[in-house]
């Protein structure tokens, strides 16, 4: 439960985080805690690591703290299984809940992995954001070389919402329900469902999920939405109509994969405060910062900086209610194999080691939570 003190209290000392974190992180070097002010005599003290989990200070921040899931990990490797277990208190299957992993073939569902990352979450008292129902990645090639009429499509579409959202119903906490539907400019993408269903494919699909389950608070997602821009502003355009026609949409998700090759946006609360005015929630809901490779360390500060400007966006802002990282080690990260020569994005290295950019986001949380 989101705390409704925390934008009271906490917005406060949020808006002062930045200039209190950032002389520190920027003294810091890659894989050492922050200096601390000189002891007496002159010499550096380093603070001990913070014994609290992230989830632990999400919880009195009045947050909640997620991280995607590689199911494969997640029954393979009991150190990756751990650490999801005790920082987070969120968690979004990476791939399992996607077109191609639940329906690969017509009318034939399977929720094996889902359903374990489902059981482990509840065994850990973790929320679930489901991820994600309408999307032109990942789709299976009966849906995308199909030939079908626009009528068939949208059953076919009808049809593979409901039966994934019913399958989970009371079980996850967030759905992204439409995933990327815009280009850059604010102009919808040209995907299968805007050519052959059109622009209302994005209504229908939150209607559909909202009769399967009810409960669940449905998300509109996408990347480079953190700041102001015209995608953003199309994704607000979007969600202003839909709820004026009382479409059920419950919430804006920034993907916020960053890059340190381009400066962090900072006006991310602007951005997201619009979002809490429209009566949604908001949420970071794949957090990265990928790096070219190799990384110096001005980068690796760089990265530091847009973690926590992606995390104050999301703490100053009143319904902003979930911050997730898009994987936590650097093992399993996507980045490497979708962007050439990239990576060290996450915040745990390839060995389950925390880098400062955890440090960073502890030391926020900690902050906020005061
Ligand atoms: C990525 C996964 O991390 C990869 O494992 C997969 O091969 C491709 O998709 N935006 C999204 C996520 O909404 O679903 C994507 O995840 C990353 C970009």
């Amino acid at each position: 439960m989101i705390k409704m003190t925390r934008v009271a209290t906490v917005g406060a000392a949020a808006a002062g985080l930045m200039a209190f974190l950032v002389p520190n992180v920027m003294a810091s070097s890659p894989g050492q805690q922050q200096a601390a002010a000189p002891a007496k005599g002159g010499s550096h003290t380093k603070p001990a690591p913070s014994p609290q989990t992230l989830r632990a200070l999400a919880d009195r921040a009045g947050i909640h703290i997620g991280t995607a899931v590689n199911a494969d990990a997640l029954a393979g490797e009991p150190q990756y299984a751990d650490l999801v277990g005790a920082q987070f208190n969120s968690v979004t299957p990476e791939n399992a809940m996607k077109w191609d992993a639940v329906e690969p073939t017509r009318g034939t569902y399977n929720y094996t992995q889902a359903d374990q990352l489902v059981a482990f979450a509840k065994a850990h008292g973790q929320l679930v954001r489901g991820h994600t129902l309408v999307w032109h990645n990942q789709l299976p090639s009966w849906v995308t070389a199909g030939d079908f009429s626009a009528d068939e499509l949208r059953e076919i579409l009808h049809q593979h919402i409901t039966a994934e959202v019913s399958h989970f119903k009371g079980k996850i906490w967030q759905w992204d329900v439409v995933n990327e539907a815009f280009n850059e400019d604010g102009t919808l993408r040209d995907s299968i469902w805007l050519q052959k269903l059109g622009p209302g494919y994005i209504a229908d699909a939150f209607r559909w999920a909202h009769q399967a389950d009810p409960k669940a608070i449905l998300f509109y997602n996408d990347y480079n939405i953190d700041g102001v821009n015209p995608k953003s502003n199309a994704v607000y355009d979007l969600v202003s109509s839909l709820r004026k026609q009382g479409v059920p949409i419950q919430g804006v998700g920034d993907q916020g994969h960053l890059d340190v090759q381009y400066p962090a946006p900072h006006d991310i609360a602007t951005n997201l405060a619009r979002f809490d005015k429209l009566g949604v929630q908001t949420a970071i809901t794949e957090a990265d910062v990928r790096i070219p490779l190799p990384a110096d360390n001005t980068e690796v500060e760089a990265q530091n900086e847009a973690y926590q400007t992606l995390l104050e966006g999301c703490l100053l802002t009143k319904h902003c209610t979930d911050f997730t990282v898009w994987g936590f080690t650097d093992k399993y990260s996507w980045v490497p194999g979708t962007f050439t020569g990239e990576g060290q994005a996450n915040i745990y290295d390839e060995n389950y080691q925390p880098k400062t950019a955890y440090t960073v986001i502890s030391q926020d949380l900690t902050l906020a939570g005061r």
